[in-house]
């Protein structure tokens, strides 16, 4: 969009980094549909609903933006920008930005039709809303770690999720409790079982069903801080850097300890995977060994425990999983049963709903991860609403909308299984795939 106003940009940005802010996004689908663009109007009217279903501006400018007539009109739409005008109360977009920082590209926006709006005063006024446009070189920063430059790993303080959060899943609450917390917890019992317990645990399959969810949850667990670094995020920005980053990442968990260092999308490092920019991947799995040594060995290193994550364990470096490294793996399947239940009780906690059978909704979604039931609800919403602005009077979202979405929606979990299987059946060497077989011959999926 490349003619879009200075101004529709920020917005735009602003409501990304505050989706749950109505009136914010309330603004943008006014200026949205004083541009003429009704139908993201409609659109962004939609999600607003969403969040506060029973919200009489957000209704009425859906039903303007649909080009419905109103029978009752709580806002007169003669000026349709007015919300952005100096009158605006500054306390709900204050949070985003406590210290507006000077940002030298904002002010020179080029000149574009004003139609009698002050866009300046407008531009002004939003300027606070939108976070910094760049991220700062995390290479300038050079020496420090990350106190100078934009931290490329955050630490979070011992977190509330837990696994009882974690809906379902039995087996895998245990798996986790036997192989890790368990010797993790007693420092006795590490002793006892020595190095082969020393290592970290990685945690593979399909995307979206709750590996991220977990590793949060084990962290919760053992009372640790929480190092999470997702290193497909990072590589790019961190070239000729990352083997010092690596070393930083672990330094700062031995710091913060106890501390759990979370290594997400662990794949990206992999070498058979052809991205042949990264020459300088082999000196990072080289870091990483050594850092994972150090741990094993143990002087130092109490209380740093290791998690990583992969939808692709195949692609993951294989001297990675070695015995003392990653040699533990935990399957994380579809969620079963009784997790999809309690995520669809999540994703409609704060929707309009009626007189919903959950039981019929879990039968009919099998297989979907996590995202997927989190996609369902979104797409039944969507479907009442533009049913209900269609119809001009607002419907609650029934148990015929969702199972319509669940129907509609295929669940992303079918690709990852066709690639497994032929791992599981061709390259399972060493037994590493044991548990996906397992699954797969109880799914009849061999
Ligand atoms: N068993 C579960 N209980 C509760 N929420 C879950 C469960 N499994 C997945 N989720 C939710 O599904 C979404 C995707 O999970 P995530 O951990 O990001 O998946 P992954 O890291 O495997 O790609 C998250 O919002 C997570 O909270
Ligand atoms: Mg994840």
């Amino acid at each position: 969009m490349a003619d879009e106003s200075p101004l529709i940009r920020s917005l735009r940005a602003a409501v990304a980094a505050a989706p749950g802010d109505v009136p914010l996004r309330l603004h943008f689908a006014e200026l949205l549909l004083s541009d003429g663009r009704n139908d993201e109007a409609v659109a962004e009217a939609a999600v607003a609903l969403q969040h506060a279903p029973g919200d009489a501006d957000a209704r009425a400018l859906m039903m303007r933006a649909m080009g419905v007539p109103q029978a009752t009109a709580p806002t007169t739409p003669a000026e349709p920008i007015a919300p952005i005008a100096p009158t605006t109360p500054a306390e709900p977009i204050a949070p985003i930005a406590p210290t507006p920082p000077a940002d030298p590209i904002a002010p020179t926006a080029p000149t574009v039709p004003t139609n009698g709006f002050d866009w300046d005063a407008a531009e002004q006024q939003v300027q606070d809303l939108v976070g910094p446009r760049f991220l700062e070189d995390p290479q300038a920063a050079d020496g420090e770690g990350q106190a100078g430059g934009a931290a490329a790993w955050d630490v979070d303080a011992p977190g509330s999720v837990r696994l009882a959060d974690v809906g379902g899943m039995e087996e895998v609450k245990d798996r986790l409790e036997a192989a890790f917390l368990a010797p993790m917890r007693n420092p006795e019992l590490r002793r006892l079982y020595g190095k082969s317990l020393r290592g970290g645990l990685l945690l593979y399959g399909p995307p979206g069903c709750g590996k991220t969810f977990i590793a949060r949850a084990v962290a919760g667990e053992l009372g640790a801080n929480f190092l999470t670094v997702s290193l497909s995020d990072v590589l790019d920005m961190w070239i000729g850097a990352s083997e010092k980053n690596i070393h930083d990442i672990f330094e700062t968990a031995r710091r913060q300890a106890p501390c759990v260092v979370f290594l997400d999308e662990l794949d990206a490092l992999g070498a058979k995977r052809s991205r042949t920019h990264h020459s300088g991947l082999r000196n990072v799995v080289n870091q990483l060994l050594t850092e994972l040594d150090g741990i094993a060995s143990g002087a130092g290193n109490e209380g740093v425990f290791v998690l990583a994550a992969t939808n692709v364990p195949w692609d993951v470096d294989i001297a990675l999983r070695r015995p003392g490294r990653l040699d533990r793996t935990l399957l994380v399947l579809p969620p079963d049963a009784t997790a999809r239940e309690s995520i669809l009780r999540y994703h409609l906690r704060e929707r309009p709903i009626e007189a919903v059978d959950l039981g019929k909704l879990v039968k009919a979604t099998e297989d979907f991860s996590g995202a997927d039931l989190a996609h369902v609800c979104e797409t039944a919403a969507e479907a009442a609403l533009l049913d209900s602005a269609r119809s001009g009077s607002v419907r609650l979202i029934t148990t015929k909308d969702l199972l319509g979405a669940a129907k509609q929606i295929k669940p992303s979990t079918e690709p990852w299984f066709a690639a497994a299987r032929n791992v599981a059946m061709f390259a399972n060497e060493g037994g590493l795939y044991d548990d996906l077989l397992a699954h797969l011959k109880r799914k009849r999926k061999l």
